[in-house]
């Protein structure tokens, strides 16, 4: 029995492959649960917050779903005085007071760590500059729903900034349960050495290929999953003219997706995408710099291939399942 009370999901580095396994299980089990119908109340009488330093649609909104669907009340809290005129410390004492649980995305990883440290109550990475753990549970629940094969029989291949909060964190999650990881980069982006020596010893043990390349077609062969994500994360908003001169190559267009020699190759992407013309930042780029798709073709996020949006709702269960699972009573 997987007894995750009381624990706080800060980075897919503090749980284990059987740990990762049971919420992924637990969310399949939940997403069922609600689409026959039935109502939940495994978060029935919590106080939960939601503290947000940089923007969101899907974490939010799932924090939110996943909560009211399980009894919960929420707060939505975008500008306190945490940090600016009051200390993490003291902050995370007087939530602590308030919550059952506490949701953080921001910036730096030590504050989402500092609340855990502090507050008492389980705390929840919903993003920082780091790691997106949450994301990485939607994206192998998402991976084993439609691959039907176990975790440690795919390969996933990662296109794009491979050091950014959502490499780093799928490459833990494939090392931790034995999956193939690549991730597709220039050399000037490749994923932090560290990390990916410890990956790679890791994934010794549990039988996961962990490495880079900078050979986009040769890294995607045999790919069960293609990812990739912005190729300007939220904080990095002066880099877009290095980023798309270090990028413009790595974009996954059809012919990335028949690299793979795999007809039934999945293409995942955490979201928000630019694959068109659509928004406003699109808009600004395609003036500037003369590029109407980004890291994603229009053709390959609309193609049979991508289950982003099935991606997108599991964003809900996997983080419904992390607050029953470490916030229950
Ligand atoms: N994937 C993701 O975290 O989306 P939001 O930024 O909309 O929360
Ligand atoms: N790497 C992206 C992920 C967004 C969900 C960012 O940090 O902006």
């Amino acid at each position: 029995m997987t007894d995750l009370k009381g624990r706080s999901l800060l980075t897919l580095l503090d749980f284990t492959a059987e740990e990762i396994s049971y919420l992924i299980d637990y969310a399949i089990e939940l997403k069922e649960r609600k689409r026959s119908g039935r109502k939940g109340d495994l978060l029935e009488g919590k106080n939960i917050v939601l503290l947000f330093d940089k923007a969101s649609t899907r974490t939010r909104c799932a924090f939110e779903v996943a909560a009211f669907d399980e009894g919960a009340r929420v707060t939505y809290l975008s500008n306190s005085q945490m940090g600016k005129k009051e200390s993490m410390e003291d902050t995370a004492r007087v939530l602590g007071r308030f919550y059952d649980g506490i949701e953080f995305r921001g910036y730096k990883q030590e504050t989402v760590e500092a609340l855990a440290r502090w507050s008492g109550v389980p705390v929840w990475n919903g993003l920082t500059d780091t790691y997106h753990p949450t994301q990485v549970l939607a994206d192998f629940m998402t991976a084993k729903e439609h691959l039907g094969k176990p975790f440690h029989e795919m390969k996933l291949v990662f296109v794009g900034d491979g050091r950014n909060n959502v490499a780093t964190s799928l490459m833990i999650g494939a090392a931790k349960l034995g999956m193939d990881f690549t991730a597709a980069c220039p050399e000037e982006l490749h994923p932090d050495e560290s990390m990916l020596n410890a990956m790679q010893v890791l994934g010794k043990e549990t039988g996961a290929e962990i490495g880079w390349s900078s050979d986009l077609h040769e890294a995607v062969k045999g790919a069960d999953v293609i990812y990739t994500d912005v190729w300007v994360s939220m904080g990095e908003d002066d880099k877009f003219a290095e980023r798309i001169g270090l990028l413009k190559p790595y974009q996954v267009s059809m012919d990335v997706i028949r690299a793979s020699g795999n007809p039934n190759v999945i293409f995942e992407h955490c979201l928000p995408a630019f694959h068109d013309l659509e928004t406003e930042i699109g808009r600004d780029v395609a003036q500037k710099y003369g590029l109407e798709e980004m890291e994603v073709t229009d053709e390959v996020f609309r193609s049979s291939h991508s289950v982003v949006f099935d991606e997108a709702e599991n964003r809900m269960h996997t983080i419904k399942a992390v607050m029953a699972a470490t916030c229950c009573s």
